[in-house]
């Protein structure tokens, strides 16, 4: 495998492992503080962030690299509130977004039409979760300081099916 394009795919797997951790802190701490249907959605999506971590490993050692399992940072333990944690998850999703968007670019360069065709379900996994977390934080927006209404948008969240694989989402936002 071409050394430029598995060590971005290993920074890849790296950031994946982040993501899953960051998620499931969110998780974590929605479940401590009430918030079942967040806690439902973050832990959902951080085993999301878990399965795009093995695909990409799965994929490194199929094709002759070398997947690496490195360390990562300590994920935080505590959030401001429910809009500062969407906040965040987009801000995340969109430092992703980029990341995958520089492994195109070393793709395209090392002339690697392989990966570069294997990226691309990665490109659209973060068109749709971009997407997803936008519609969230606006429908937070909207709540503002409501209580009733966040109670409402969390149940919502609960009971909705979130679709994290590609595909279409409901995101159970009324
Ligand atoms: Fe693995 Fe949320 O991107």
């Amino acid at each position: 495998m071409n050394k430029r394009v598995e060590s971005a795919l290993n920074d890849q797997i790296n950031k994946e492992a982040v993501s899953s951790q960051y998620y499931l802190a969110m998780a974590s701490w929605a479940e401590c503080n009430g918030l079942n249907g967040t806690a439902k959605f973050m832990y959902t999506h951080s085993d999301e962030e878990r399965f795009h971590m093995l695909k990409l490993i799965k994929f490194v050692n199929e094709r002759g690299g070398e997947a690496i399992i490195g360390s990562i940072e300590k994920a935080p333990t505590s959030f401001k509130d429910l809009e500062s944690v969407f906040e965040k998850l987009l801000a995340h999703e969109i430092k992703v977004t980029e990341s995958i968007n520089n492994i195109v670019d070393v793709c395209l360069q090392e002339k690697d039409y392989t990966t570069h065709n294997f990226i691309q379900w990665y490109v659209s996994e973060q068109l749709e979760e971009e997407a997803l977390a936008r519609t969230i934080l606006d429908k937070i927006k909207l709540i503002g300081g409501d209580k009733g209404g966040l109670y409402l948008f969390d149940r919502d969240l609960e009971n909705a099916s979130i679709d994290f694989s590609g595909g279409s989402s409901n995101e159970g936002q009324n």
